[in-house]
């Protein structure tokens, strides 16, 4: 009897980090959702992981918005008929000091960094606990394990909140055969870190033990694994992928 392809959602998957993971995954027989909010970005993914031979399909969804979030889960269970994967990914950098941070800041943040994470397993948690298997893997960030230094506070809380919240969704869903984990990068390279200035860059280059930033391969192979069979006895921990620039 054949076996169904899995299926993994991965947001914020049409660039960076993400689309890296979507590629990871696709190379070892998963089917993608590349889930983001920047479409013809995701589209162009979805033709470049066609060369692996895996069809990956795009959805254009707000991850902000859990309305948005529950349609996209809904409409991915309908056409697949299961979820197996999901890598809360989509995240984005502020910088924004003690001083400058606003309220609508401060909510930007949260909402896609956390909320997100949250709402989305809640949602796919249904179908996962249904099938009896499931991985949820989450990026962290280095940042939300020693409190980053060129990231502003909203976005280091947003990090360490999310390691919070692995950890608490793991031991509700262990017995379930569903494992949680979180990914802690530390600076990788992509359009993100455009947001530090080339002084803030070099001093994170500097304090990195291997000597250079990361690549988003070295991130979507430790996702591959985590969402792996191999990786069943793995849960609720935090996997610093850092080059040795962070040791917790
Ligand atoms: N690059 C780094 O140095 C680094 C380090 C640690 C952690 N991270 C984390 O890794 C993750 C990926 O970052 P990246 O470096 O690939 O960033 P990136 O900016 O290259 O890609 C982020 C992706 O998320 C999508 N996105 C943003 N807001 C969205 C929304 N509201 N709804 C749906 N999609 C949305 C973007 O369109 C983009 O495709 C983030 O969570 C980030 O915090 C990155």
């Amino acid at each position: 009897m054949e076996t169904k392809a899995r299926v993994a959602i991965v947001t914020g998957a049409a660039k960076g980090i993400g689309r890296a993971i979507a590629i990871s995954l696709a190379k070892n027989g998963v089917i993608p959702v590349i889930a983001d909010i920047d479409h013809e970005n995701a589209k162009l993914a979805v033709e470049e992981i066609a060369q692996t031979g895996v069809a990956a399909v795009s959805y254009m969804v707000d991850v902000s918005s859990v309305e948005q979030i529950t349609r996209m889960v809904e409409d991915v269970a309908q056409q697949f008929g299961h979820i197996d994967i999901l890598v809360n990914n989509a995240g984005v950098l502020s910088k924004a000091s003690i001083e400058e941070l606003n309220e609508t800041e401060w909510d930007r943040v949260m909402n896609i960094n956390l909320k997100s994470a949250m709402f989305a397993s809640q949602q796919v948690l249904k179908h996962m606990v249904q099938q009896g298997w499931g991985r949820i893997i989450n990026i962290a960030s280095m940042a939300g394990r020693m409190g980053g230094f060129s990231t502003g506070c909203a976005y280091s809380t947003s990090k360490a909140a999310i390691i919070g919240m692995t950890m608490c969704i793991a031991r509700k869903v262990a017995k379930n055969n569903i494992t949680v984990n979180a990914i802690a990068p530390g600076p990788t390279e992509t359009e993100l870190v455009k947001g530090f200035t080339a002084e803030e860059l070099k001093n994170l280059e500097d304090s990195i033990l291997v000597g250079r930033l990361g690549k988003p391969e070295n991130i979507a192979e430790t996702v591959a694994f985590l969402a792996s069979d191999a990786a069943s006895f793995i849960t609720g921990a935090v996997i610093d992928v850092n080059g040795g620039m962070f040791m917790g």
